[in-house]
C-alpha cells in the first residue's frame, strides 16, 4: 500500500528529466549525498561550495531549483536567497533551505526573505526527493505561465510594427498612466496591472485590416465600426490567460466614456473601471502630441488647454483629468515636457 501510494505520488509530480537543480552547501560531503539520492531521476546537478560561487552560476545559467545551505562562511545562505528573490530574472526559481537549524526565528527569517520550502537535517530520501518533484512542477507551471505572456506581448511588438503610425504609442500610453496612477497613491500591484494592461490596450487591433488601420484620409462609418471592434478583439485574445485577469478591463475598456456614450459596452461614471479610465486619458494625450504623416502633433501645453476644456465634457473622469493636467503643467514648468 505504502509502495502503492509512493508511486502514485511519482506519477502526479512526475516532471520532465533534465531539469536543472543547483546544490549550495560548503560541506562537499553533504553536496554528494543529495547529488547521490538525486542521481536516479536523471536531474541535470550543478554544485557550487560557497555563496559567490552559487550566484555566478545562477547568472550564466539559470536553474529550475535551489538546494541551499544556510551557515556558509562569507556569504550565508539567507544573503544568497535575499539576492535572487530581489532580482525580477531569478525570482520564479524555488528555493528550498536545507538546514540543520530548529529554531522558528531562523525559519521565519527564511521564509521573509522568500525561500519556498524547507527540508530539515537530517531528512529522509523521500522527503527530499518528494519536495524537488513538486517545486519542479511548480516551476514548469510558472514556465507556461510564462511563455503565453511572452506570446501575446510578442503580438503587441508585432502590432507596433503593423500600425506604422502609432509606433511606440503604447509605450507612452503606460509611462503617462503610471505616472497617474503614482500620483493618485496606486499600490504597486494597480500599478503593474496598469502598465500591462496600458502596453497591451490596443492589441485587438491586430485584428483590424491594414488598410483601416493605416488609412491616412477619413474612416467611412463601416470603416469606422471595423476599427471599434478592437477592445472586444483585444478581449478575446487575452481572456483565458489566468495572469491577465486584471488587466482585461484595460483592453476592454479604455474606449469607454463617463456619459456612457463610448464603446464597446457604453459603461457609464463608475462602471468605468478605474484603471481603464486612466489609460483613456493618457492614450488621448498621446494620440493629440503624436505626428501623424497628415497632421503634426500639438504641444502637451496645447493638449493640457483642451483637456481644460474638456473636464466636464463627459468624455473623461473629471478628477483623473484634473490630476493629469496638473502633472502635465508641473513637468512643463520643471521643462521636462
Ligand atoms: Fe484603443
Amino acid at each position: 500500500m505504502v509502495q502503492a501510494a509512493r508511486l502514485l505520488m511519482d506519477e502526479v509530480l512526475a516532471t520532465k528529466t533534465g531539469s536543472k537543480i543547483l546544490i549550495v552547501d560548503d560541506n562537499p560531503t553533504n553536496v554528494e549525498l543529495i547529488s547521490v539520492q538525486l542521481r536516479p531521476f536523471n536531474y541535470d546537478i550543478r554544485k557550487a561550495f560557497e555563496g559567490e560561487e552559487a550566484l555566478s552560476l545562477v547568472k550564466k545559467d539559470p536553474p529550475d531549483l535551489i538546494l541551499l545551505d544556510l551557515m556558509m562562511p562569507r556569504m550565508s545562505g539567507y544573503e544568497v536567497c535575499k539576492i535572487l528573490k530581489n532580482d525580477p530574472a531569478t525570482r520564479m526559481i524555488p528555493i528550498v533551505i536545507v538546514t540543520a537549524l530548529r529554531e522558528l526565528d531562523d525559519k521565519i527569517k527564511a521564509i521573509e526573505l522568500g525561500a519556498d520550502d524547507f527540508l530539515m537535517k537530517p531528512y529522509n530520501k523521500l522527503e527530499l526527493t518528494t519536495r524537488v518533484k513538486s517545486l519542479l512542477r511548480i516551476k514548469e507551471l510558472y514556465d507556461d505561465l510564462d511563455s503565453s505572456e511572452s506570446i501575446v506581448f510578442t503580438l503587441a511588438e508585432t502590432l507596433e510594427a503593423k500600425d506604422v503610425y502609432t509606433r511606440g504609442h503604447s509605450e507612452r500610453v503606460a509611462r503617462y498612466s503610471v505616472l497617474i496612477g503614482r500620483q493618485m497613491k496606486l499600490n504597486d500591484t494597480e500599478l503593474r496591472d496598469l502598465r500591462r494592461g496600458t502596453l497591451l490596450h490596443d492589441i485587438g487591433k491586430v485584428g483590424v485590416k491594414d488598410s483601416v488601420l493605416n488609412k491616412e484620409s477619413k474612416l467611412t462609418p463601416e470603416e469606422l465600426a471595423h476599427i471599434r471592434t478592437h477592445p472586444a478583439r483585444g478581449f478575446e485574445i487575452c481572456k483565458r490567460l489566468r495572469s491577465f485577469k486584471n488587466v482585461l478591463p484595460i483592453i476592454r475598456s479604455h474606449h469607454e466614456r463617463i456619459d456612457g456614450r463610448g464603446h464597446p459596452d457604453g459603461l457609464k461614471g463608475d462602471q468605468i473601471p478605474l484603471l481603464a479610465k486612466i489609460c483613456s486619458i493618457a492614450d488621448a494625450f498621446d494620440a493629440m502630441t503624436s505626428n501623424r504623416p497628415y497632421r503634426r502633433g500639438i504641444s502637451p501645453e496645447q493638449a493640457a488647454d483642451i483637456f481644460e476644456r474638456e473636464i466636464d465634457s463627459g468624455q473623461w473622469d473629471p478628477t483623473i483629468l484634473k490630476i493629469f493636467i496638473d502633472l502635465i503643467r508641473s513637468s512643463l514648468a520643471k521643462g521636462q515636457t
